[in-house]
C-alpha cells in the first residue's frame, strides 16, 4: 500500500522519512548550481550505491516502476513472452511485463515469508517463459539460490523486484546482485527515499550501458558527458527506443544525504523491528515477519499476518472482517496500519484479463486479506512501539 491517503491527522504513523539538515543542504546545492536535472550528484548516488550494495554497476531512475520496464526492455522482452511474478506483490511487478505486450504468469506464495512459492515455480513454465520477476517483499529475501537454479536449468533470465529489498541479504549477498539486474525504490515508504526515485543493480557492462540509454530517451550519451566534453554542443545520436525515466539531480543529492546514513537507518529499524518481535511474542493471533537462516531482513515493513486460527478459503472472509475491525479499532487510537501489499489477482485489470480466481492462489489471496503492517520508522520511539502493543492487546479483547 502506498502512503498519502490520510485524511485524519495519525499519532503513530505507518512510517515517516528520516531527514536531517544534511538532507536539505543537499538539496540546496543543486539549486544553487542550477543543474537540476540528471547530473553529477545522480552520478554520485549511484556510485555510493553500487559501493554499499556491493553491485559494479548502478543505474538511477525516477522510479522503481520504470526501473523495472527498462529492465525487461532491456532484455528484449517480446509480446507474447511469458514472466512468471509472484501473485502477492506491488501491482507494477506485472505491469512492466503487460507494458511490453507479454504476459504475466502469476505464481502463488509462502505464507510465511511472503514471498514466491519456489516449489510452485517450475509447473508454470512453457516453451514461451522467457524469466522470472522474484520480490524481495518487505524487505526479506526470495529464495534466491533455487530460483538461480530454475532460471539456469530452463534459460531464463532473473530480473530482482528489489522495491523494498534495500539492506536485505540472503547469503552474505545484497539483495539486487543475483539476477541479470535488480530494481530498487525510493518511495518515502522505502527505508531511504528521494521522493520518488529508482535504482538498477547489474554485474553486466553491457546491461549497465543499456540501461542508462533507455533511460534518457534512448540517447547513446548523457547530457553530463555532453556538457563536460569538448564539442558538447552537437546532440547525441538515438538508435534506441527509450523513454525518459531520469532521476533529478535535486532526488540525486538526496539520494546522497540517505546514503550517508544508510547504514545507521537500517541498523535502527533492525532495533525496533527486534523490539517489536520481543513484545509481539505472547500474541499468538499474529504472525509477526519470518526471517529463516542466512537471511538479513531489510524491514522496510513490518509486516504480520492476522492468524487467530489456521486460515483457509472457507473461513478467510470471517477472519477479514476481524483484521479490519482490529485495524479500525487502531486508527481510532491514532495509530496507522496497513495491508501489506496486494493480490494481483483480485485487481480488475488481472483478473478480468486473465479469467484469475482467487482460490488458484490461496496464499496470496490469505496474505491480501489477513496482512497486517505495523508503523516502523526511525524516529519511532519504545513508548509509542509499546502503546502499538497495548493497543494490539486492547483492541483484541
Ligand atoms: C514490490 C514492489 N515493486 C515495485 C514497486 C514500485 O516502486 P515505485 O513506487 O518506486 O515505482 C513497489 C512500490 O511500492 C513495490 O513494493
Amino acid at each position: 500500500m502506498k502512503s498519502g491517503d490520510e485524511t485524519t491527522p495519525q499519532k503513530i504513523p505507518i512510517t515517516k522519512p528520516f531527514f536531517g539538515p544534511e538532507e536539505e543542504a543537499a538539496i540546496r546545492a543543486p539549486l544553487h548550481s542550477g543543474w537540476v536535472v540528471q547530473g553529477p550528484f545522480v552520478k554520485e548516488f549511484e556510485e555510493k550505491f553500487s559501493a554499499f550494495t556491493e553491485s559494479p554497476f548502478s543505474v538511477a531512475t525516477s522510479s522503481c516502476t520504470t526501473a523495472l520496464h527498462i529492465a525487461v526492455a532491456a532484455l528484449g522482452l517480446q509480446p507474447g513472452d511469458e514472466v512468471i511474478v509472484p501473485a502477492f506483490t506491488w501491482i507494477s511487478t506485472a505491469n512492466v511485463v503487460e507494458y511490453m505486450g507479454a504476459k504475466p504468469v502469476f505464481c502463488d506464495i509462502d505464507l510465511s515469508t511472503f514471498n514466491i512459492d519456489v516449489a510452485a515455480i517450475d509447473d508454470l513454465i512453457t516453451p514461451r517463459t522467457v524469466g522470472i520477476i522474484p520480490v524481495h517483499l518487505f524487505g526479506l529475501c526470495a529464495e534466491m539460490q533455487p530460483i538461480q537454479k530454475i532460471a539456469q536449468k530452463h534459460n531464463l533470465w532473473v530480473v530482482e523486484d528489489a522495491a523494498c529489498g534495500f539492506g536485505a541479504q540472503y547469503h552474505g549477498k545484497h539483495a539486487g546482485t543475483f539476477g541479470e539486474m535488480g530494481c530498487f525504490s525510493f518511495h518515502p515508504r522505502k527505508s531511504i527515499t528521494t521522493g520518488e526515485g529508482g535504482m538498477i543493480t547489474t554485474q553486466r557492462e553491457d546491461f549497465d550501458q543499456q540501461a542508462r540509454i533507455l533511460r534518457d530517451h534512448g540517447a547513446s550519451r548523457s547530457d553530463l558527458s555532453r556538457h563536460t566534453s569538448k564539442a558538447g554542443f552537437l546532440l547525441s545520436e538515438y538508435n534506441h527506443l527509450g523513454y525518459n525515466y531520469r532521476m533529478t539531480d535535486i532526488q540525486g543529492a538526496l539520494g546522497c544525504a540517505q546514503m550517508d546514513r544508510a547504514a545507521s537507518i537500517l541498523e535502527t529499524r533492525l532495533q525496533r523491528a527486534r523490539h517489536y518481535n520481543q513484545l509481539l511474542a505472547g500474541i499468538k493471533w499474529l504472525q509477526t515477519p519470518t526471517v529463516p537462516d542466512g537471511f538479513v531482513h531489510g524491514y522496510q515493513a513490518y509486516v504480520c499476518l492476522f492468524r487467530p486460527k489456521e486460515p483457509n478459503l472457507n473461513n478467510v472472509d470471517r477472519l477479514h472482517q476481524g483484521r479490519n475491525e482490529l485495524m479500525m479499532r487502531l486508527e481510532a487510537k491514532g495509530i496507522a496500519t496497513r495491508q501489506g501489499t496486494h493480490a494481483l489477482v483480485l485487481q480488475g485489470y488481472y483478473a478480468k484479463k486473465y479469467a484469475l480466481r482467487p482460490e488458484q492462489f490461496p496464499n496470496a489471496y490469505l496474505a491480501d486479506r489477513l496482512g497486517l503492517t505495523l508503523p516502523l520508522y526511525v524516529q519511532m520511539t519504545e513508548v509509542e512501539q509499546a502503546l502499538v502493543y497495548q493497543s494490539l492487546q486492547q483492541a483484541i479483547g
